[in-house]
C-alpha cells in the first residue's frame, strides 16, 4: 500500500509539470480527487490494511489529499486565463500603445545642427573621449603654462591621458589621417571639473567645425556660420562677430546673435594657426582654414527656455517627455 501511495504520489508530480491552463488543471483534480479518482481509489482499499498499519497509512493518504488539493489551486491560480470560445473579440476597441522612449533632446539638437551643416557638405566625425595631452593641448597651440591644462580644469587618468575639455582635438585627429581638402563638424562629450550648477556640468557636448583647402578665407568662414545662425535661429537671425582670442585661431572671434534687446554668446570661431597645421605637419604655405566651435546644451537651453542645464542629465521624464 505505502509502494502505491508513493508511486502516485510521483506520478502526480510528473501531471502536475505539464499543467499549462486552467482546464488541465481540473482534468488533473478529477483524474486524483475525484469520485472515481486515483487517490479514492486507495482510500477505498484502507479496509483492507491490517489493523496496525492502517493508522500511518490513513496518515499518509490524508497528507497526499491535502497536498494534491493545494496543488490543483496553486496550478489553477498560476494558469494564464484562457479566453474562452464563447467570447467574442471586439476588433474597434483601442488596442494598448506600448510606451516607447524618444530622442534625447541634446541628440535631436546634434542632429538638427548637423543636418544644416551636411547640407553645406561637411561630413560628420567622431572622435575618442580618452585623449593624449598632444590633441587636447599641444597640437592646439595651447602653451604647458595655459591654465586650462591644470588639474583643476581638466579631468586627467591615472596613466598620463586625459578625458577631452574640447572636440577641437577631433581637428587634430582628423588632419593627421587626411589630406585636404576637409569639411567636417564632431559632435561630442566633453569634460572639465567644474562644480554641477544650473548652467555647470562637468560634461557636456560640443560641436566643433573644420574647413581647410587652399584657398579658405575669413568671408567663408562668416557665409557659412550665417547659413548656420539663420538655419537654427531664424531667417531675420541678426548676427556679430567680436574679435576674440583662441590659441588655436588666429585671428579668432567669438560670434553673437541679436536676443531681445541684448547679443548672447552662441559660439568661437577664426582661422586655423599656422602652429596647428605644423603640429598636424600640413604645409602653412599651402593650406587655409577655418574652425569653430560650439556648446549643445547652451543652444539647446536658449531655443527651449530652459533655464538649468541639469535636467539634460537627471533623467526626469516630465522634463524629457516635453521634447519627444
Ligand atoms: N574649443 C573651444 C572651447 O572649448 C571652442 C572653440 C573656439 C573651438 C574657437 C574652435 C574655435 O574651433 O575656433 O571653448
Amino acid at each position: 500500500m505505502k509502494d502505491q501511495i508513493n508511486h502516485l504520489e510521483n506520478e502526480a508530480r510528473e501531471d502536475l509539470a505539464r499543467i499549462d491552463s486552467a482546464e488541465m488543471a481540473e482534468a488533473f483534480r478529477i483524474a486524483y480527487l475525484g469520485k472515481k479518482g486515483k487517490l479514492t481509489e486507495l482510500f477505498k482499499q484502507l479496509g483492507t490494511v491490517a489493523p496496525e498499519e492502517k493508522k500511518s497509512v490513513g496518515a499518509e493518504l490524508n497528507r497526499l489529499k491535502q497536498w494534491l488539493e493545494a496543488s490543483v489551486e496553486t496550478a489553477k491560480q498560476e494558469a494564464p486565463q484562457q479566453v474562452s470560445g464563447k467570447e467574442t473579440f471586439d476588433g474597434s476597441l483601442p488596442g494598448i500603445r506600448p510606451s516607447s522612449g524618444s530622442i534625447h533632446l541634446l541628440q535631436q539638437t546634434i542632429q538638427e545642427i548637423s543636418t544644416i551643416f551636411n547640407r553645406m557638405g561637411f561630413e560628420i566625425v567622431e572622435g575618442p573621449e580618452i585623449e593624449t595631452e598632444f590633441h587636447n593641448f599641444t597640437a592646439l597651440n595651447i602653451p604647458l603654462d595655459h591654465p586650462s591644462r591644470d588639474a583643476f580644469d581638466t579631468f586627467y587618468t591615472t596613466h598620463g591621458q586625459l578625458l577631452r575639455s574640447q572636440t577641437s582635438t577631433v581637428q587634430i585627429r582628423v588632419m593627421q589621417n587626411r589630406k585636404p581638402p576637409l569639411k567636417i563638424i564632431a559632435p561630442g562629450r566633453v569634460y572639465r571639473p567644474d562644480t554641477v550648477d544650473a548652467s555647470h556640468s562637468f560634461m557636456f557636448h560640443q560641436i566643433e567645425g573644420l574647413m581647410v583647402d587652399d584657398a579658405v578665407t575669413f568671408s567663408d568662414l562668416k557665409g557659412v556660420l550665417h547659413v548656420f545662425l539663420r538655419a537654427l535661429f531664424g531667417s531675420e537671425t541678426k548676427i556679430r562677430f567680436r574679435p576674440h582670442f583662441f590659441p588655436f585661431t588666429e585671428p579668432s572671434v567669438e560670434v553673437d546673435i541679436q536676443w531681445g534687446k541684448g547679443w548672447l554668446e552662441i559660439l568661437g570661431a577664426g582661422s586655423v594657426d599656422p602652429n596647428v597645421f605644423d603640429e598636424v605637419k600640413y604645409d602653412k604655405s599651402v593650406v587655409r582654414g577655418f574652425a569653430f566651435g560650439l556648446g549643445v546644451e547652451r543652444i539647446a537651453m536658449l531655443r527651449h527656455g530652459i533655464t538649468d542645464i541639469r535636467h539634460f542629465f537627471e533623467n526626469d521624464l516630465r522634463f524629457l517627455k516635453q521634447f519627444s
